[in-house]
């Protein structure tokens, strides 16, 4: 495959626009010409009409926006005899373009670039020391089929299919045991066309768990920038037992009701991770932070730890903005979550989990949430009931402890918090402080608890629970709660 795209290939970086123009035209004076005419023709047709502006300006969007090279290499999907019509399956031009640049690790590593187009795939795999670019208006399709879905073992840490037991659909884009993976672009996007898979899920016509559409497991050094992900038959992006992984100025979409399960991004037993600057909007919750599955997930036991996710803007009608758990038996510790806006959803941010889990979720920070127009903001849930079988030890009790709430803040609220702990996991060390949420309605019962213990810094509104210790501004003590087990949760508003 080298031969193909050697011998001066790799100077196609040089701006898009004269790859359109003939021959004949080779002289500078003659091109910049020809240039000036057509820009006088688009500004003039721009004005003319909307249609002509839109020509106009994809015109000129595509001739100023030359893709960067970011490694010493770099291919084009054409090269390798791609086709961008969005009907030509390009599995084996992806999969010749990763082994060509598979060979290029020491000097480096390689780019593949996605000119734009169509680019109708079914899976295939990354390699490390790989840049994967998406022009503008590039836009890679999964297949709908699931013929062409390759089935892999379940995830050690999960025993099972998360839907079916046994095996499991593989990722649209997959990576295992890579190093330094790059996905980026001009806002180029990942499409898995989920629309089938879950009409498919919904009629019951599935006999395995539907496949992610990025999944990199047991990796490290990953990097996923500036390019949109949309539609995933499943968890959109799922880093898996990864370590050094940056997620920044991701927009990630899918229908907001009847996209089952369509998760953003699911950190799941990953350490050193930063999301920042992302736009998120799907079908399940935007963020949902794992480590493992009862017995499967304790047994794995790798935590997911020192995660940052800051400067988001989420929505969640069927769950949650961001959540930890409700998987989480490998442990959750060290997690910031800061500026955050959650509009128009069900719930902003979550805790779940249930007996069975084991494991932990401490030392958790959220500092300066927003919620506009949420049903419920701050729920932490400990009976969410969803086992992989019945193999798990009912007495593996989750430690939830450390967690503190800094600005909170919001609009058109209906239950402000509700932390409802159990005798069995109690919440431990809850804080609260500097919060002003504003209500859809003035009742009584809308901070609501059950078993958990913690305190309040200073004056919040809503009035908190009784559950909760009362400290002045300055941190003194002014109320001692002897009440932390009682019980004041009404999940009916
Ligand atoms: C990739 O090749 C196609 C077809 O040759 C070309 O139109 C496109 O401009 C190339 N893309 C880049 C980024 O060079
Ligand atoms: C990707 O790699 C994994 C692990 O080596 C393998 O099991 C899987 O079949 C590969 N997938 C494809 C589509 O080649
Ligand atoms: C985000 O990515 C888009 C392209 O996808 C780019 O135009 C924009 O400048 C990026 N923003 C930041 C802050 O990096
Ligand atoms: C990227 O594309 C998505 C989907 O078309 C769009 O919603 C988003 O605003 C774009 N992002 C940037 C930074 O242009
Ligand atoms: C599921 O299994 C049934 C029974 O074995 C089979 O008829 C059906 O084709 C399978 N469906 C898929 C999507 O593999
Ligand atoms: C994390 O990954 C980035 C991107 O590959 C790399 O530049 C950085 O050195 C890595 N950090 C550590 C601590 O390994
Ligand atoms: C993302 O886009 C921004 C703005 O164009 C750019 O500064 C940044 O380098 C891009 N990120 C990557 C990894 O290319
Ligand atoms: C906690 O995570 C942050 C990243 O969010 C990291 O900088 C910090 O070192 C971690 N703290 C500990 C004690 O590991
Ligand atoms: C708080 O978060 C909002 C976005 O939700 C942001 O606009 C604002 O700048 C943040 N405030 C601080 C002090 O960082
Ligand atoms: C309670 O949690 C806070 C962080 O929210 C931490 O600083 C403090 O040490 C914890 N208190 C105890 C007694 O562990
Ligand atoms: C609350 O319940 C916990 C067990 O969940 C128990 O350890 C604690 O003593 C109880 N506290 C009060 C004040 O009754």
């Amino acid at each position: 495959m080298v031969e193909t795209v050697s011998s001066g290939r790799f100077q196609y970086q040089r701006p898009d626009f004269k790859r359109w123009v003939p021959a004949f035209l080779s002289s500078h004076k003659t091109f910049f010409t020809v240039l000036w005419i057509a820009a006088f023709a688009s500004v003039f047709l721009w004005q003319r009409s909307s249609i002509g502006g839109g020509f106009a300006l994809a015109f000129w969007r595509t001739s100023y926006r030359p893709v960067p090279r970011l490694r010493p290499v770099a291919f084009n999907l054409t090269d390798f005899g791609g086709v961008g019509d969005g009907v030509t399956v390009n599995t084996a031009a992806f999969e010749r373009a990763v082994s060509a640049i598979s060979k290029l690790g020491k000097r480096g590593g390689g780019q593949l670039n996605v000119p734009p187009g169509k680019w109708l795939t079914a899976p295939f795999n990354l390699t490390s020391h790989m840049t994967l670019f998406l022009a503008e208006d590039a836009v890679i399709l999964g297949i709908e089929n699931e013929k062409y879905w390759p089935l892999m073992p379940p995830l050690p840490s999960y025993g099972y299919g998360r839907e079916h037991p046994g095996p499991r659909y593989g990722s649209l884009i997959h990576g295992q045991n890579l190093r330094d993976v790059v996905i980026t672009g001009h806002n180029g996007t990942i499409d898995g066309q989920g629309q089938t898979w879950w009409k498919k899920y919904r009629q019951k016509l599935l006999n395995h768990t539907r496949g992610p559409l990025v999944q990199i497991m047991w990796s490290s050094d990953i990097v996923i920038t500036n390019i949109t992900l949309r539609d995933s038959p499943f968890w959109t992006l799922h880093p898996y037992d990864c370590k050094n992984v940056t997620i920044r100025n991701v927009t990630i979409l899918a229908p907001i009701f009847e996209a089952p399960n369509t998760d953003g991004i699911d950190p799941d037993s990953c350490e050193d991770m930063v999301i920042e600057d992302c736009y998120i909007s799907v079908g399940d919750d935007a963020i949902a932070i794992k480590s493992g599955w009862d017995q499967y997930g304790i047994a794995y036991g790798r935590p997911t730890k020192n995660i940052l996710i800051r400067n988001l803007v989420v929505r969640s009608m069927v769950s949650a903005g961001v959540s930890i758990g409700s998987e989480m038996s490998g442990g959750v510790s060290n997690v910031t979550v800061e500026n955050l806006l959650v509009w128009s959803s069900r719930r902003a941010v979550r805790i779940k989990t249930a007996p069975g889990r084991g494991g932990y979720v401490r030392n958790i920070v959220y500092r300066n949430l927003t919620f506009d127009n949420v049903r419920v903001g701050i729920v932490i849930k400990t009976d969410y009931n969803e086992h992989p079988d019945d193999g798990y030890d009912r007495t593996a009790f989750p430690i939830l402890k450390d967690i503190s709430f800094t600005g909170v803040y919001g609009q058109g609220v209906r239950v402000p918090v509700r932390i409802h702990g159990s005798e069995e996991i109690p919440i431990r060390n809850v804080t609260f402080r500097d919060m002003s949420v504003g209500l859809t309605y003035k009742k009584k019962h809308i901070f609501q608890c059950a078993f958990v213990e913690g305190r309040v810094i200073g004056t919040i509104f809503p009035a908190p629970c009784e559950n909760l210790d009362r400290y002045d501004e300055q941190g003194r003590l002014i109320k001692h709660s002897v009440s932390q087990n009682l019980t004041d949760i009404d999940y009916d508003f």
